[in-house]
């Protein structure tokens, strides 16, 4: 097997690239040409950005499981479809092949059937890296439900608004999950949620740490039996199925929770069959997945990174995809290396950040482990400084593997603007060239597109011109805030949110956001959000959050805090903060410095200039820029003073 979609020269993306900005209609249907249709489509692409409504292969009926799956049974079905990688290293590694991932997914939808789960139903996962965590995504896929994954770092108030916001009526979760040295009692965390929860029906609990859980009677029911049980009723006369519910292209295939500018996180949908086109597409070429390969993406499937190149993008292509349920520092800062030894990983897909803090080891972790089987490495999530690419090239690569700098958002739904692996040129730090499909546009802050350079390059807001296939759908629940949180700032443009620059090449370089979001390792927190969750704390008055650059996380977390202080003990008062924001969104969203002020710098209207904080926080003493306008000019002063 080969696929005939794939890019083999810098001369062959030109031409394709051309095609698809000529010809859409062409070029995307000589591609889905490929997968397993129900029914093909009437009309490749019909999409405004006004209202917005944008759809692609209307009137196709489809089901993704059956191109992730059944339609590999028969050339593959003894290939490993994912290898899975346990905590701990002394645990026995899995593999699950295609036969056995189709009898699992099917067993996994008869279940959700057996406990009334319905196509367009939402369902909630929240798993630790197991391989059930991909049958449960599937499963929910197979019947048609809507599957809503929630980070495992992400506490119960999370949970309990994203199941609100969402209607959720069924839960699937571990008891518990390990991370390195640590076990998360996810179950507890569930429970949490649903104090007081009326709406969800069933919970799922699937047993892998073994940490006690209290399993409330009607509702709460364990994996394992519900498994067994179903495990007789797809088998007929030696035939293992569950027919794959029939989806429209356009039907919803999943939601994820992402955060914004504002305080609430929205939940980013995805439609079944633009998405499965263009994870398939963008996996084969940025990679230049080869068949037989061992595919390791480092993310949790509770990102859209997990989502999209650990199970919809490589299983499509019928890829071995690796599954790693641990953190890249334990039981040693070798564990990558060894996974990539043990399993010989070609295509190795992580985080700037992760590269940063194992760059902090040095190179004494990779003595004695053979890389010698990587072809192909990739980033993705933030900026990547130059030490950090070279010192992945140098040291991981052996300068012998193209690095793939892959930009995209979970809104995006897969990789827009990304080199292709050994096809066309990487520069360090640089995205470089947008996928076919793809129009980048840089604008001003009045939308006009950028023309004149500023020190050789072209700079502005990342804007993209047309809808490409994987392009969110909507918001969950509020059509009208997709409409002004992306197509609004800009008329007729899909906003990004980030900053970028362009070279003569055309190369972009992505410099970060230009909006009130954070990207801290790689995760996006929302300012607002930070701060309605420390603005909670009893004897906090007001706050405000600010980005500095960090060296592994790229970006910290800095707090500017008013309190009261009526108990007059900073130290103890920073930790009661934290543990607020830990309750509010989760551990992950932990201002990594809180300075207590005794006021914020803002305008005599009222409004706070996070400006002056953000070159505060990040160590500028001199040029704070324009302070005329302070109402109270001297706050800047103390506020410097005081930097922690
Ligand atoms: C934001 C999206 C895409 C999956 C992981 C993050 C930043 C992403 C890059 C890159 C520079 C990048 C952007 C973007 N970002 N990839 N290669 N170079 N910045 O998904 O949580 O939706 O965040 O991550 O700022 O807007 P996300």
């Amino acid at each position: 097997m080969s696929y005939s979609y794939q890019i083999k020269s810098y001369e062959q993306y030109k031409k394709d690239y051309q095609q698809s900005i000529d010809d859409p209609a062409s070029f995307w249907s000589n591609i889905a040409e490929y997968f397993t249709w129900r029914k093909k489509w009437d009309e490749v692409s019909t999409w405004n950005f006004k209202e917005p409504k944008i759809e692609w292969f209307k009137g196709a009926k489809l089901n993704i499981t059956e191109n992730c799956i059944d339609r590999h049974l028969k050339t593959m079905g003894d290939k490993p479809a994912i290898i899975w990688e346990p905590n701990n290293p002394e645990e026995r590694v899995r593999t699950v092949t295609y036969n056995r991932l189709h009898k699992r997914v099917c067993q996994f939808a008869q279940v959700l059937k057996n406990n009334g789960v319905k196509k367009g139903d939402r369902v909630c996962i929240y798993m630790g890296m197991v391989p059930e965590l991909a049958y449960a995504v599937l499963g929910c896929a197979r019947i048609g439900a809507i599957h809503s994954v929630i980070f495992g770092g992400f506490s119960a108030q999370s949970i309990a608004d994203r199941l609100y916001d969402a209607n959720a009526e069924f839960i699937i979760t571990c008891d518990g999950a390990y991370r390195g040295d640590k076990v998360i009692p996810l179950k507890n965390v569930i429970d949490d949620a649903l104090i007081g929860n009326r709406t969800v029906k069933k919970v799922i609990v699937y047993t892998r740490t073994r940490t006690p859980v209290s399993m409330l009677k009607g509702r709460d029911i364990w994996w394992e039996d519900e498994m067994e049980f179903a495990e007789h009723q797809i088998e007929k006369d030696g035939i293992v199925n569950f027919p794959a519910e029939e989806m429209d292209a356009e039907d919803p295939l999943f939601i994820l929770y992402t955060s914004g500018s504002t305080g609430k996180p929205k939940g980013v949908v995805h439609s079944s069959a633009g998405y499965m086109v263009w994870t398939n597409y963008t996996f084969i070429n940025v990679f230049q997945y080869q068949p037989g390969q061992i595919h390791f993406c480092t993310a949790d499937i509770g990102w859209i990174t997990g989502h999209s190149y650990i199970v919809y993008g490589p299983l499509s292509a019928g890829a071995t995809s690796v599954m790693f349920e641990g953190v890249p520092t334990w039981p040693d800062a070798g564990r990558f290396w060894d996974i990539i030894d043990k399993h010989k990983i070609n295509i190795l897909y992580t985080a700037p950040t992760a590269i940063r803090s194992l760059m902090g080891f040095g190179t004494k972790p990779l003595e004695g482990k053979d890389l010698s089987s990587l072809k192909v490495l990739g980033t993705v999530g933030e900026p990547i400084n130059e030490e950090a690419w070279h010192w992945y090239d140098e040291n991981i690569g052996k300068k012998k593997c193209p690095i793939v700098d892959t930009w995209w958002q979970t809104e995006t739904g897969g990789i827009l603007i990304s080199n292709l692996a050994g096809i066309t040129p990487a520069k360090a730090s640089w995205a470089t060239l947008p996928l076919p499909g793809v129009q980048p546009l840089l604008v001003d802050d009045k939308g006009n597109e950028i023309t004149e350079k500023e020190d050789g390059l072209l700079k502005g807001n990342l804007c993209i011109k047309a809808a490409w296939p994987s392009i969110l759908r909507t918001t969950y629940g509020d059509h009208e805030r997709c409409r002004t949180n992306y197509f609004a700032t800009y008329e007729n443009l899909y906003f990004t949110g980030d900053g970028a620059l362009k070279d003569d090449n055309g190369f972009y370089r992505i410099t970060g956001r230009v909006d009130d979001v954070l990207n801290v390792s790689g995760h996006r927190i929302g300012t607002a959000e930070v701060e309605n969750a420390i603005n909670m704390h009893a004897g906090v008055v007001e706050s405000a959050v600010v980005g500095y650059p960090h060296d592994i996380k790229g970006q910290g977390i800095y707090a500017f805090v008013i309190d009261s202080n009526t108990h007059g003990d900073d130290e103890l008062t920073r930790k009661d903060i934290l543990q607020t924001v830990s309750r509010i969104i989760g551990p992950i969203a932990k201002p990594d410095k809180i300075q207590f002020v005794k006021g914020l710098p803002k305008t005599r209207s009222g409004k706070i200039m996070r400006r002056i904080l953000r070159k505060i926080a990040e160590g500028e003493t001199q040029n704070l820029g324009d302070t005329t306008t302070l109402l109270d000019p001297g706050i800047v002063e103390e506020i410097k003073n005081g930097k922690i």
